[in-house]
This record gives C-alpha cells, sequence and structure tokens, in this order.
C-alpha cells in the first residue's frame, strides 16, 4: 500500500513512493545470528526495531563489531534476518526478496571505493549498469545521446571535472573521485534508501570531507532517506536529522533533530553509558578522523 508517488527526474521512471504513515523503511523483531549452534555463534542483531521516515537522514554510531555492517546488509538482502523478522521498504515487505531484486528499493556504497562499482568499465558504462540496478534486463544498456546528458549534468553535480572524462575506465580515478562515483550511481536510479557504510573511512582527511559534502548534498538534492555508518561522533552528531547508537547488537540511544542539535561528544559518550550500562571505553570512535 503505497502512500503515493512521485516522478523521477530521470527518464521519466516512477520510483519515489512510501508505505503507510510516509515510514519508507521499517524494521521489526530484527535479529541475525551467524555459525549458530557452533562454538563460533555470535549473535550480531538482536530484535532490532527501526521506523525509519521519508527523508530521515540516520547516522549510526556504535563500537566495533556493534552489528552496524549486519544491519546494513540486512537491509539490502545480503542475507535473511533470523524468522520471525521482517523488512519493510515503501511499503511492500522485501524480507525474501534476493539482493539483487531488492537493489531496486537499496543504493549502497561501501568502504572500499573498488566496491560497487567496475574498475575496467568506464565512467559512462558504470553510470549506465547502476541506471539499470534492479530493473529487468530487457532494458537494455544503450547509451544514447539524451542518457549521455543526463550523466554529464549527474558529474558536473560533483564539481570534479569528471563530466568530461565519460569514457575514462574509472580504476584509473582517485580513491575519492571513485566514492564520488559510487555515490552518483548508488542514487542515479532514485532507490528508496540510501545506504552508507562508512564509505569515506579509507580516505584521507580532506578528501573525506569533500565526499562526505557531496553525500549530504546528493542526499538532501534527491531527498534520499538514508542511513550512514561512521566512526566519527562529530560526523555522527554534525550530519542527519537523526542519530542512532548500537552496542552488541542492539540500538540503545535512537535521538532525533532537536535532541541531537543541542548534544556535544561528551553527553553523546554520557547517553551511550547510560544506555549500554557500561563505559564507553572505544577510543577508535571518539578519536577516528572520518
Ligand atoms: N559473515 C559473517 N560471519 C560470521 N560472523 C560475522 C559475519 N559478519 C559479521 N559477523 C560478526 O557479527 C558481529 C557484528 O559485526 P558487524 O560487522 O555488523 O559489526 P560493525 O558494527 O559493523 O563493526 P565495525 O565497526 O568493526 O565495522 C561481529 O561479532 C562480527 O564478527
Ligand atoms: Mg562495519
Amino acid at each position: 500500500m503505497n502512500g503515493y508517488r512521485r516522478l523521477s527526474e530521470c527518464e521519466g521512471i516512477v520510483v519515489m513512493k512510501t508505505g503507510e504513515n510516509n515510514y519508507m523503511l521499517q524494521l521489526r523483531n530484527i535479529s541475525m545470528i551467524f555459525a549458530k549452534d557452533t562454538v563460533d555463534e555470535v549473535t550480531a542483531l538482536e530484535n532490532v526495531n527501526l521506523d525509519v521516515r521519508e527523508q530521515d537522514f540516520i547516522t549510526i554510531i556504535g563500537s566495533n563489531g556493534a552489528g552496524k555492517s549486519t544491519l546494513l546488509n540486512i537491509i539490502a538482502g545480503v542475507f535473511p534476518p533470523e524468522k520471525g523478522g521482517s523488512i519493510i521498504i515503501a511499503g511492500d515487505d522485501v524480507t525474501n526478496l534476493e539482493e539483487h531484486k531488492r537493489a531496486a528499493y537499496v543504493g549502497r556504497v561501501w568502504q572500499q571505493p573498488e566496491v560497487g562499482t567496475a574498475g575496467k568499465l568506464n565512467l559512462e558504462e558504470n553510470l549506465s549498469l547502476a541506471l539499470l540496478r534492479g530493473k529487468p534486463r530487457k532494458l537494455e544498456m544503450a547509451i544514447n545521446k539524451k542518457r549521455r546528458q543526463i550523466f554529464r549534468d549527474a558529474l558536473s553535480m560533483l564539481e570534479l571535472g569528471l563530466e568530461n572524462r565519460l569514457s575514462t575506465p574509472i580504476g584509473t580515478l582517485s580513491g575519492g573521485q571513485r566514492q564520488a562515483l559510487a555515490l552518483l550511481m548508488a542514487t542515479i536510479s532514485k532507490p528508496d534508501i540510501l545506504l552508507l557504510d562508512e564509505h569515506i573511512a579509507t580516505l584521507d582527511p580532506k578528501t573525506a570531507q569533500t565526499v562526505l559534502r557531496l553525500s549530504d548534498m546528493i542526499i538532501r538534492r534527491e531527498r534520499m532517506t538514508t542511513i550512514m555508518v561512521t566512526h566519527n561522533m562529530e560526523i555522527a552528531l554534525h550530519y542527519g536529522n537523526r542519530l542512532v547508537m548500537m552496542h552488541k547488537g542492539r540500538i540503545v540511544v535512537d535521538m532525533g533533530e532537536a535532541e541531537k542539535e543541542a548534544l556535544t561528544i561528551g553527553d553523546l559518550v554520557a547517553a551511550f553509558e547510560q544506555a549500554a550500562g557500561e563505559q564507553f571505553n572505544d577510543d577508535s570512535v571518539l578519536l577516528s578522523q572520518h
């Protein structure tokens, strides 16, 4: 049951829609246990519930192994949650939808620029593939004049001079340029939800800032509903309209814009300690540059 639909600016493909109550994503009773019934058993997620409104931009923070990437993997359909869990995107129950089919709903940028882009293909070939993500294959990837102009316009928005390099193999781009392109590829087909998993973590501080600013610009411009995992509390506080903190497979802090705006890093550490019932001792989260 979709609330409403909006025409995409891109080739007239209808993509934007929300479920009941304007929730773009609803996670219900999501648990994930790896290596079940072995000595290596790990409960990565334990009964996570999350309602994400249309255009929410959620930053997720949490110590190593808290379950952040597992949560994004579950949303993207990399593996299904334990029985009893459900994932609703834009009003559709996608719990049992395979990853390649779920790509129509979810755009994603990973930590490594190499993932999610094809190094041997050039810019326009990569963007063409991105446009077709999650769509039936009979929509072939012909690169016509109109499409090339769409790519040029999208690339010039990045202000990295890439609009004049459509036939450059992307394996030759810098890490920052490639990550900026990965962002464009993740959003060009206007998915319902954008997932960013520490996508600036491997970049040098200056490039990381540039890619972060670009991310924010694209998210605002395209009105993307977004979940961004970061290891940097300052970034988590500064960006987005909602902040979620995870610990040991659970959501322990979930705060909205007003609460977040008034917060300092010290307050956030205190909130974490109160919610998790233990001292915050992950220096990498406090000291990380990204
Ligand atoms: N494919 C897998 N197989 C087995 N265990 C896994 C797998 N993926 C994650 N885990 C385990 O699940 C737990 C949560 O991992 P996850 O990668 O989600 O944490 P994270 O919050 O993203 O951590 P980080 O900040 O280090 O990226 C960890 O204990 C991890 O070792
Ligand atoms: Mg992770």
